[in-house]
């Protein structure tokens, strides 16, 4: 009896400020996962500046897939196809990863597979809980989306809610530099919160008339910035810990209150989360908490499969593949590629 070939996908990522390469075996298995961050770059700058982060993702570009190769112990010719993010992002760093990923797929005569960025984030959730299939609900939460989707199969998206204003790590993004924390915002905050009072200052809980699914955190950004305004008005010290505490306090109780509502409203027993912010400590023990209380399955990726990597473009470039999913050398970049789009 022959055993089925395994399917080994070299994907690329370089969407935003991470130049990264992988090698994934059928969608779940990584067997490399290598990422340089510009984050120490971008830091001095206090955010991603674009022409910088194409002109590292050139510099970096190959040695990555390189190290990506030796580090799976595979060559291109035990590679069956290539993937690569091609939207949404940065439209010069994405160019970055298509351009070299026509390339080798060129040379090698390989098989090209476009991906979403957000479909990667959430095809991240299948590299480490290998039970999990669709359909279920994912909260995508990371720098520039906050999207409630409904995984109806591999590849087969429905968004049901999403941000009105800033994406939940954007508004991390920017109180923390409000703080004085620096970039990236989130990781500091979640720090600095757990030695903070999350019911010190009452920021407001914003609800959206008839759309139960959408969220808006351009209000409690701006309550963040006027406390610090009026304490420093009144020459009151700030105390940054009750500060960052209940301002995420805010933004998780929005994210888990819709997330819940909508696996119970739409009939779901499994609920995943996704993308940079879903690797925040209290978000995930709040969704646990919520997640036991209600009955429901929570999945989560570790944080190295959160933020963003190449092996979560690999998992999604496995099943658009195995559903005949093909790209052409016309491939381009789409800086604002939506979920689903071809
Ligand atoms: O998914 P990601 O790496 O890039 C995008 O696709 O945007 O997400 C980056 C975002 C940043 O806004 C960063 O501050 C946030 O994720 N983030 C966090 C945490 N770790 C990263 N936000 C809150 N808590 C964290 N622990
Ligand atoms: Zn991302």
């Amino acid at each position: 009896m022959s055993k089925e070939k395994d399917v080994l996908i070299l994907a690329i990522e370089s969407s935003c400020d991470e130049t990264a390469a992988a090698v994934v075996k059928n969608g779940r298995e990584v067997l490399s996962n290598v990422i340089s961050s510009q984050i120490a770059l971008h830091t001095l700058y206090g955010g991603v500046v674009p022409e910088i982060a194409s002109r590292k993702h050139i510099e970096k570009i190959n040695q990555v897939i390189e190290e990506a190769l030796k580090e799976a112990g595979v060559t291109l010719s035990d590679i069956t196809a290539i993937g690569v993010t091609y939207g949404p992002g940065l439209v010069g760093a994405l160019l970055v990863g298509v351009a070299e990923a026509k390339a080798i797929a060129y040379a090698a005569k390989l098989p090209l597979v476009g991906v979403h960025h957000i479909e990667g984030h959430i095809s991240a959730n299948f590299i480490e809980n290998k039970d999990l299939e669709p359909p279920f609900v994912c909260l995508v939460v990371s720098g520039g989306h906050t999207h409630l989707v409904i995984v109806r199969d591999y590849g087969e998206y429905e968004i049901i809610g999403k941000t009105r204003d800033d994406a939940a790590g954007e508004a991390f993004d920017k109180v923390a530099r409000a703080i004085g924390l620096g970039y990236p915002g989130g990781p500091k905050v979640d720090k600095l919160s757990k030695e903070g009072n999350p019911h010190a200052i009452e920021f407001p809980r914003a609800q959206i008339e008839g759309a139960p699914y959408d969220f808006s955190f351009s209000g409690v950004k701006s309550a963040v910035l006027n406390h610090l305004n009026s304490c420093q008005m009144k020459g009151e010290e700030v105390n940054r810990a009750d500060l960052a505490a209940s301002f995420q306090a805010s933004i998780i109780e929005a994210l888990v209150s819709r997330a819940i509502r909508a696996a119970k409203e739409y009939g779901f027993d499994k609920l995943a989360i996704a993308g940079g912010v879903a690797s925040n400590s209290s978000l995930r023990a709040a969704m646990q908490e919520a997640c036991d209380k209600e009955g429901i399955r929570f999945y989560h990726p570790s944080p190295i499969f959160c933020t963003d990597n190449a092996a979560m473009i690999g998992a999604a470039a496995y099943y658009e593949y195995q559903k005949g999913t093909r790209h052409g050398w016309d491939l381009n970049a789409v800086p604002n590629l939506k979920l689903g789009e071809r």
